[in-house]
Parts: C-alpha cells; structure tokens; sequence
C-alpha cells in the first residue's frame, strides 16, 4: 500500500484517504441531476511552482487543497482527472527534459508515478487533450468558486485545447467543497498527529520562553519541534508570537511585524502557532505569562476566556447551531468581565448592545482541515453570513455535523481604538468600570484556541496542551534551555 511519510517516524497517510476521497466526490456527483454521470468527468489543476520574483529560486511549494484533498500529489504542475460513473482517477504530470534529472534526481516514470499515488492511470500533461478526444466527455467539470474567507475565486483549469470541450466550472464547487467539510477516519487520524505535534512544540515554546527572550525565539522553538520531530515541512499560517502588548493583534507576525519584540518580566504572550502535515493543518493559541507565574490581572483575563471556551467544549455536538456557540461564549466572557468589577449592568443588555466586539473582534472559530480556514463557510444552501454587526465575523453559520472539524476560539483583547471607541459611545460606555477597563490598556490580549472534533453526542479536543491556570504554571516550571 502506498503512502506519504516524512522519514521514518512520522504519521503514514496511506493513499486510500485520497482514493476515498475521489470515491465520495464521484458518489456525490452522481446525485446531481444536471450530470451524467458515465460521460462526465472532472478536471483539477494542480498549485504550479512559483518563481521568487525574476529569479530562479521557487517559493516551497505547497500543493492546491482540492488537488491534494482528491489526488494526494507532491509534485507541482499536475493535473488530474476523475470518471464521476467510475471513480476512476488518471494523473497527469509534467514532461521534464531528461537534463532535470542532474538538479532533481532520476525521472520517475509514469509506472512509478501510478504506484506511488495509486490512481488507475497515469500520462503527461501534453496527453491532456488526446485523452479527452478518446474519452469524448459530454461535460468536463472545472472548478471556480469563490472562498468565503479570502472573497477570492479559484481559476478553472485550462490546457492548450480544452476549448474543443463542453466544460461547467461552477456545478463542482459546492459540491466538492461540501465533501470536505465532514472528515473521514483516514484524514482525522492525520487531523490527530499534526494537532499532535503541534501541541508538544507549543509545550516546548512555554518551557523555553522567559523574559528577555525575544518572540521569534519562541516561534523557532516551535517549528524545529514540528519539522524535527514531527516531519512536518511548512506550518499552515505564519506564526503570530504576541507578547505584551502585541499580543492584541490577532495577526500579529506578518512581514511588518516579525514577532521580533525581546519580552520583558511581566508580559503575557499569545501564541498562535500550527503545524502541517501532507496538507492537513493544526490551528493552535496557548496564552501564557511569560515568567511562568499569572499575576492577578492576567488571571481575571485568562480566567473569562477559559470559562467560555469549557462553556463552549461542553456544549457543542452535532445538531447544535455554530452562532449559538459564538454566542454563549460571548455571554459567559462578558458574564466572567462583571463579575471581576470590569464591567456593569445587564449582560443581555450587553449582547444586545454588541460589547462582546469590543473585547473579541472576531468570531468563535472556523472550520479546519487543508486549509487552516477550511471550506464550507457559506455554501449555497447553508445558512448566510449573519448580518448584526457582532455576529458577521463569523467564517460559518452551519448547524454542527458528526465528523466536522473546527477551531474553537474564544479571546479577549484590548486593542487601543476599540477601547477608545467603547469609551466614547454612550451605547457602550455605560457598560464599563472605566478605571478597571482602562488598568488593562496596555495588557495585550488573551486567546485559547483548540481543535474540536464533532461527534454525535459531544466533541473530541485534539489539542493536548495545558489549559488551567494551574496546568500552564506546572508545565512552566520545567525549564528547556538553550
Ligand atoms: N491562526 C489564525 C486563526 O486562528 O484563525
Ligand atoms: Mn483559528
Ligand atoms: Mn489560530
């Protein structure tokens, strides 16, 4: 049995995952009315290799997440093509000139090529428009849709002749995109390592950081864990290692702020970090102080958001609604910030007024799976974004499915112009013990992010790192040096 492993120790993901895959989109297909099914097929691009600028130095190349969810292949610039009657999967790859056999290695040939992913057939990409001539498809489905969370659309795929083709690049997009929203046995043993790995390096992170390290230290930590340990070659976002008062920025670490801030004594740090393995992605947050000791301002803070991340863990399952759950943890933070003296006043009339965006500007999480913001947010047939103002960042509005993936991930910040915005609305101000609210201006922020499996009768958390108080300051008495 074929599969794709990094050395000799980390996960092996077998290629009957992505073969099932192909079996459940073409089985999907199938339903569909406008399809038929023994003269139709489908067409997938595979990501292309990307030049650094004018250079001949390429980005790492990370495959597409359609083209790796149904074929599994390492290698840029390939196609691959699905018989929706069959299910039977032909790749395509590119011909290289046998000279890239110097700088690449030897050439696989197109036999090895077939056994190493598995699928029935396999030619060249200049094969593409033969094949279809013999095939004669009544319809070739290409895919374009639009991601909810980045607004940006996919480009169908083309070869030098397609156009001689009956092609529909809009039929596949909701389907395909609605099979990857419930994951299989074979992705959620994946799903489990890389949240797996990702989990000891955060541990790992918490042991190495203390004041006068700088952020980015942290960050090496954490990939070195991954990469090393776990084999896993890329990370699914750039890594955000907040602290002090960055760790407020929900994407902080971009080119313009390279988690480059020394730490000082006192400091929170909001670490947002996940591996990724074959494709499959972890998404992460551990919220820790710095010196390994909560003072009582960060507990109160760090206390709010735990109580609505367990509200939340304890309540979600199949058949509950997700903004239900966005909700309840807004209630239970806001709930947990009167209690501390931050706040006043009926937390109804909070909710009502939209206070929780003061504190958490964005929703409670989204789905998770090859990409870190997964597929399925707003399909056609799901319910639409919400429209009050506290509830449209959510990335999804689904009622909960067994086999559903998502992050849960409450946070609380203080971010300069949203504080000064709820100081100055009246709508708002009046909600607020100005002088508790403005003790904690410069605080940062506070997120706990897990990754939730869904079941028929709860959730399965796999992100493995300490949660309580008590836990984050156990873990941070052991020491990892460098
Ligand atoms: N790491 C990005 C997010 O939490 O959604
Ligand atoms: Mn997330
Ligand atoms: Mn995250």
């Amino acid at each position: 049995m074929a599969s794709f492993r990094m050395g000799l120790k980390a996960h092996s993901v077998p290629m009957s995952l992505f073969r099932n895959n192909r079996q459940k989109l073409a089985a999907a297909l199938r339903e569909h009315s406008n399809i038929t099914a023994n003269t139709s097929y489908v067409l997938l691009e595979g990501g292309r290799e990307v030049s650094f600028n004018d250079t001949d130095v390429n980005y790492l190349f990370r495959q597409e997440s359609y083209f790796q969810y149904l074929f599994g292949v390492k290698e840029p610039d390939c196609y691959g093509v699905l018989h929706v009657a069959s299910g039977k999967a032909t790749l395509f790859v590119p011909r290289l000139a046998e000279e890239y056999a110097t700088w690449m290695g030897r050439l696989l040939t197109l036999d090895e090529f077939k056994a190493m992913y598995e699928t029935e057939e396999v030619f060249y990409v200049d094969e593409l428009s033969s094949f279809f001539e013999k095939a004669a498809p009544s319809l070739i489905l290409t895919l374009s849709g639009t991601n909810s969370d980045s607004g940006l659309t996919s480009k169908p795929a083309h070869f030098p002749g397609i156009d001689k083709f009956k092609t529909n690049k809009d039929l596949l997009h909701p389907i395909i995109a609605e099979c990857r929203v419930i994951k299989s046995a074979e992705e959620i043993e994946v799903l489990r390592y890389v949240a797996r790995v990702s989990s000891n390096a955060h541990i790992n992170v918490m042991r190495f950081m203390r004041p006068g390290k700088s952020e980015y230290e942290g960050e090496s930590v954490f990939l070195h864990h991954c990469y090393a340990i776990g084999g896993c070659r890329h990370t699914s976002y750039t890594c955000i290692c907040g602290s002090g008062v960055n760790s407020a920025i929900l994407h902080y670490g971009h080119a313009a702020a390279p988690n480059d801030r020394g730490t000082v004594d006192g400091d929170m740090c909001l670490f947002d970090m996940g591996a990724n393995y074959c494709g499959f992605a972890a998404d992460i947050t551990c919220s820790f102080p710095v010196n390994g000791k909560f003072t009582e301002d960060q507990k109160f803070i760090y206390n709010a958001v735990l109580a609505a991340r367990d509200a939340v863990l304890n309540e979600a399952r199949e058949g509950v609604c997700w903004v239900d759950m966005h909700k309840l943890a807004n209630r239970v933070m806001l709930e947990k910030l009167k209690e501390g003296g931050m706040l006043k006043g009926n937390v109804d009339d909070m909710l009502a007024a939209g206070l929780a965006g003061t504190f958490q500007p964005h929703g409670l999480g989204h789905l998770l799976g090859l990409d870190v913001h997964d597929v399925g947010g707003y399909l056609e047939g799901q319910p639409k974004r919400p429209t009050e103002p506290w509830l449209k960042c959510l990335r999804f509005a689904r009622i909960l499915k067994a086999g559903m993936y998502l992050t849960v991930e409450p946070g609380c910040y203080f971010i300069d112009w949203l504080m000064d915005r709820a100081l100055a609305e009246p709508e708002l101000n009046k909600f607020l013990n100005v002088e508790v609210f403005e003790r904690f201006r410069n605080f940062g922020g506070v997120r706990i992010e897990d990754d939730v499996l869904i079941t028929k009768d709860g959730c399965e958390n796999f992100a493995i790192v300490p949660r309580t108080v008590q836990d984050i300051e156990n873990v941070m008495t052991t020491r990892i040096d460098d």
